[in-house]
């Protein structure tokens, strides 16, 4: 039996899950694979995906609800009733396209910061959907980007991490109240 998580795309006054933001230890641990996909998986899926439309995002991984499981929710498109939000459990990349390109990322635990990220362009990822069923998706653009940032999050990386301007993120950082010492670059 499969049971479908059905969330209507609004915004909610009181979210059932609060987001945690950059500084916060929590961002910062790897989470842990996900042993069953049961109903308690799927009630947190569509608390996610709630929490997620009221927030404006169209991602969201679970550590940034302060969960410490592989469960990633994203929506490329929050303002399209027809189109179903993607269910990541468990995700592994099989493989990254060999091209790079920079885009402008912002994080529901960053509000307000908006910098450019390199990224491959293209992704192919295995994962379980919501009702436990293994599934492969190739991606490119918006959602290759959406699926390697909070791909990131599994692993406490965030995507402030990756910014090659370091002078420039110091000052966007500081200008929405964040500290440039919660940042972990990368290599
Ligand atoms: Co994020």
């Amino acid at each position: 039996m499969t049971a479908q998580v059905v969330v209507e795309k609004k915004k909610l006054e009181k979210p059932p899950l609060e987001i945690h933001y950059l500084g916060d230890r929590v961002l910062r641990s790897p989470a842990k694979r996900v042993a069953k996909v049961d109903q308690s998986i799927r009630q947190l899926v569509q608390e996610m995906l709630q929490t997620m439309y009221s927030a404006d995002g169209i991602g969201l991984a679970a550590p940034q609800v302060g969960v410490n499981k592989q469960i990633i929710v994203i929506d490329c498109e929050p303002d399209n009733p027809e189109m179903k939000p993607l269910v990541l459990i468990n995700p592994v990349i099989k493989r990254f396209g060999r091209a790079l390109c920079d885009a402008q990322e912002g994080c529901l635990s960053i509000p307000g910061v908006y910098m450019d990220v390199s990224r491959p362009e293209e992704v192919e990822v295995a994962y379980k959907d919501e009702n436990g069923r293994p599934q492969t998706l190739k991606a490119d653009g918006l959602l290759s980007r959406a699926i390697q940032h909070e791909m990131d999050h599994l692993n406490g990386v965030m995507f402030v991490d990756r910014v090659e301007n370091g002078l420039a993120l110091t000052e966007e950082l500081k200008k929405h109240g964040f500290s440039s010492q919660a940042v972990k670059p990368i290599k």
